[in-house]
């Protein structure tokens, strides 16, 4: 659980966030990130159900093959993001919910994404549990996490920065295994592949991108 603040400061620190989030990610954005979340993104199709969708760095990615698009995001300043963000494309629905209990019915979805998610949501575990219900059978799970540090004296900076990332970034845990979390959930891990985290501060670099099915 992410330490828990007095309402006012938690609304604070969340405005504050959402705005560093933009900044940093823009940055990240134009040095190739964009292009990591393209590649991943091309590959949703029918009913798609975005958790922890954040500002909407995946909207403009999302192309013809996608009939629905449902984004579950709690925060509500990424809500405000998320519908200020929307240029076109398919039909959009903007949900308040938690991916440890999604709003869709089971098998209901096509593709679900999630980027950077599993390191912020309360029960990664849980999630990804969820993320299985809601997939028809066959149906794909799309991911981008930042990683532990293959490096062993990287991922020991990183665990020892942890406690105090994860009170600035909201909850984000900079040293799981993403990889591991998947492999241990109801999912069938299909690909990973690594990516640098182009311009990304360096407790949440490098990246992998996951795709999984459900049996
Ligand atoms: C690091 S941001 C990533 C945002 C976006 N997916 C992206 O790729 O830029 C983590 C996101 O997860 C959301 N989040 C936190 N806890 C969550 C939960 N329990 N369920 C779903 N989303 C959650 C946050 O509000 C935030 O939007």
């Amino acid at each position: 659980m992410r330490p828990a603040l007095p309402a006012v400061l938690d609304r604070t620190h969340e405005r504050l966030f959402v705005a560093g989030y933009a900044w940093v990610q823009t940055r990240s954005e134009a040095a190739g990130m964009r292009s990591v979340r393209r590649s991943l993104v091309a590959e949703a199709a029918g009913r798609v159900l975005e958790v922890g969708a954040g500002t909407g760095l995946n909207l403009d990615h999302y192309g013809a093959a996608v009939d629905e698009l449902v984004l579950v995001e709690p925060a509500a300043a990424m809500r405000d993001a998320l519908r200020a963000s929307r240029t076109g494309g398919p039909a959009v629905r903007v949900l308040d919910g938690t991916g440890e209990a999604l709003p869709a019915d089971d098998a209901s979805v096509d593709t679900v994404v999630g980027t950077f998610v599993l390191c912020s949501v309360a029960d990664p575990g849980a999630v990804l549990s969820e993320v299985a219900r809601v997939l028809r059978p066959g149906g794909t799970y799309l991911g981008l996490e930042h990683v532990r540090a293959a490096d062993r004296r990287v991922a020991r900076a990183q665990r020892l920065v942890a406690p105090g990332w994860r009170v600035l970034a909201r909850g984000c845990r900079c040293d799981q295994d993403a990889v591991a979390l998947v492999r241990s959930s109801p999912l069938t891990l299909e690909s990973t592949s690594s990516f640098r985290g182009p311009r990304q501060p360096w407790p949440v670099r490098p990246g992998v991108r996951l795709v999984a099915r459900r049996p």
